[in-house]
């Protein structure tokens, strides 16, 4: 009997975001030494480590918010670091992000936050941002508060808000530092749900930060450890908690780690 034919081997889909040898000093101070990461179209990547191991600084290279000293990005086969500012700004748009800092406007409510970039960036009528609005809002679980000032709502309610705020321009990539970073656990809990929840609403690449293990393990396809600006594994969910490096198992179980016992 002729065995079954062996079907050609389909050539693997193109990166959504291609991280290579990237490089960053700060005042001749090494925070970025050499990462390299593909993220694929769809992927949900979580990027976890200590303070100051060079995380949110990864995140800005990925927008292009900082240039590396050395290295590339390329965002849909399009070189973001050499980009002109044209084409820098159209692979910008893909993008959605909240940042660690929070950055919701306190002097607008919250409608008008999240209409920022729609007034912005496109041509849309009143009425189709009023209906954007208000799906970003029940996107995140927070139908009504449209004209809320950012001061009346709790710290896990304002970042819901920029969570919808990064997704109103509908963006093929979402990144998110510290979503929950400062807020209890059941809170904490909520944000991931929502964030899980969105991927399965939207067709979105996702690259998240956390310090929070729990959290990383819900939202993440693979988890990466990036430690002193060098990314030491990357790996699904169920085989990072087996990795047996005694850093990555101290950071699971939230063991001090020795850089920190000083
Ligand atoms: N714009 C900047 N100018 C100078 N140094 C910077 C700048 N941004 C970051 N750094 C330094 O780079 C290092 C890494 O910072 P980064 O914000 O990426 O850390 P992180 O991993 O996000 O930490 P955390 O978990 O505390 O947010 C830190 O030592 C920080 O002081
Ligand atoms: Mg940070």
């Amino acid at each position: 009997m002729n065995p079954s034919p062996t079907p050609a081997p389909s050539p693997a889909a193109p990166p959504k975001i291609a991280v290579v040898d990237l490089w960053k000093s700060f005042s001749g101070k090494p925070v970025l030494k050499g990462l390299t990461v593909e993220i694929s179209s769809g992927e949900s990547l979580v990027i976890v480590g200590g303070s100051g191991a060079g995380k949110s600084v990864f995140l800005k290279h990925l927008i292009g918010l900082i240039r590396p000293d050395r290295g590339r990005v390329i965002v849909d086969g399009q070189d973001l670091t050499s980009a002109d500012a044209a084409v820098g700004l159209e692979l910008r748009k893909k993008f959605g992000m909240s940042f660690q800092e929070g950055a919701l406007f306190d002097s607008l409510d919250v409608f008008e936050n999240i209409a920022f970039p729609l007034r912005r960036h496109t041509r849309m009528t009143a009425a189709e941002i009023a209906d954007r609005v208000r799906e970003c809002l029940e996107l995140v679980h927070l139908p009504g508060v449209e004209r809320k000032s950012p001061s009346e709502l709790s710290g896990g309610m304002r970042r819901r808000v920029g969570l919808a705020r990064a997704i109103a321009m509908k963006p093929e990539i979402l990144l998110f530092d510290e979503p929950n970073t400062g807020l209890d656990p059941i809170t904490s809990a909520v944000i991931d749900n929502v964030i899980v929840e969105m991927r399965e609403h939207l067709p979105v690449t996702m690259v998240t930060i956390t310090h929070d293990m729990k959290s990383a393990f819900r939202i993440a396809d693979r988890v990466a450890m990036l430690r002193e600006g060098v990314l030491i594994a990357t790996a699904p969910p169920d085989e990072f908690r087996r990795i047996p490096d005694p850093y990555i198992q101290k950071f699971i179980a939230g063991e001090p780690l020795e850089e920190e016992v000083a």
